[in-house]
């Protein structure tokens, strides 16, 4: 902040608990001491006011928020650039005087939070670090970790994911063995340390309408070997032609997917992402999609992410399921 807008902040705070102080004790000088049943003369609609001073507690009351302001404004920062008085709040470990990240002092929510993580990572780090040393599907069937996987899953992926990891709708289910990217466990850390970005280019242009739904009944009638809906207008025979020259680049000859590119198996209605009906398909095939998963290492960190890791292969393999894990 710079030395103007600091004034500028600290003297319209300190002014405005000067000026309130005034007005509080002014009003109250001109006042009688005593209640009675006189009036101030105007009358509302019938209603009228008695001319009593401010119950002493009232005004008391007033002169307890002065004071906290006050003593608040001292303790904490809020006058500008000045840090607070708060103790505690010089350096991040007050042992080694390592200082918090931004050089500052003083009591701030980034300084709360950096203090707080400092106090997790004494706590954890040795945990975290005996964990990221052994291979993920060994710390896969520890209970410990998964236990610390379940949480880390609950605050950071379920918001996407679901809470039971069995996913929504344009977000995976991560309990299942359909993997669009891959389901080892290397694959799987890979995927949550630098996030992935799926591309399934919109077809319309390509092959119009038409084309649209006579590959989207192919999907559904050949490689789903499902029933077309009734009155579908679609030839799943000439679907299977644009499948064969459009398609099988990326979702493979026989629809059943390419991990490295994350173009998933179109053979497994259940794991369809953008739905599995008619409608839906052709909108996805019309359109195109663009899944996104976003990067962990930066947000979690190398060690976290481990465990994210292993839990998540847990959840398809392991004996432990989700509902024994969170507690
Ligand atoms: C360049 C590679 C590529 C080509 C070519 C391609 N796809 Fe895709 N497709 C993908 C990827 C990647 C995804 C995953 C998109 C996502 O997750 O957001 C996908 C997703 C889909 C889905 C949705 C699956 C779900 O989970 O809901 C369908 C259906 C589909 N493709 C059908 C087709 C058809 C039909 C064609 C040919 C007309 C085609 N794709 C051509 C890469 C491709
Ligand atoms: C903002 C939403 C979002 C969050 C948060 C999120 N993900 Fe994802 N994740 C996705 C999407 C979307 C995909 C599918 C990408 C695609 O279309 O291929 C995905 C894919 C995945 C996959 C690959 C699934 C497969 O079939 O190959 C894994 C594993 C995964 N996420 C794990 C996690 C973990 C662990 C976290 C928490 C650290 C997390 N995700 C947080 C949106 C999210």
């Amino acid at each position: 902040m710079t030395t103007f807008w600091s004034l500028y902040v600290t003297i319209l705070t300190l002014g405005t608990i000067v000026a309130l102080t005034w007005l509080l004790f002014s009003t109250r000088r001109g006042q009688r001491s005593e209640a009675t049943e006189e009036t101030v003369g105007h009358s509302f609609d019938g209603i009228e006011e008695y001319d009593n001073p401010l119950p002493k507690w009232w005004f008391l009351l007033f002169v307890g928020t002065i004071v906290f302001a006050l003593g608040y404004l001292s303790l904490y920062p809020g006058l500008g650039s000045w840090t607070g008085l708060l103790p505690g709040y010089q350096y991040l470990d007050n042992d080694t005087q390592k200082q918090f990240s931004d050089g500052k002092t003083g009591w701030t929510g980034a300084h709360e939070w950096e203090k707080e993580m400092a106090r997790a990572d004494a706590r954890f780090g040795p945990i975290y670090a005996k964990f990221a040393a052994m291979p993920i599907d060994e710390v896969a069937k520890d209970p410990q970790a998964l236990k610390m996987g379940a949480r880390l899953f609950a605050s950071n992926c379920s918001v996407c994911h679901g809470s039971d990891a069995k996913g929504a709708y344009g977000f995976p289910n991560l309990t299942d063995q359909d993997w669009r990217w891959g389901g080892d466990p290397q694959t799987i850390e890979t995927t949550i340390l630098g996030g992935r970005h799926a591309v399934m280019p919109a077809w319309a242009e390509v092959i119009g309408e038409q084309g649209v739904a006579d590959v989207a009944a192919f999907v559904i009638a050949q490689l789903d070997g499902r029933p077309l809906p009734e009155g579908a207008k679609a030839d799943a025979a000439n679907g299977q032609k644009i499948f064969a020259a459009n398609c099988v680049a990326c979702h493979g000859p026989e629809g059943k997917g390419t991990p490295a590119m994350g173009a998933p198996n179109l053979t497994h209605p259940q794991a369809f992402i953008y739905g599995s009906s008619f409608a839906q398909l052709q909108q996805t095939i019309r359109y195109g999609r663009q899944g996104q998963m976003p990067a962990q290492e930066l947000l979690q960190g190398k060690d976290k992410v481990h465990l994210l890791a292993a839990y998540v292969y847990s959840l398809s393999h392991g004996e432990a399921k989700t509902a024994d894990v969170q507690d």
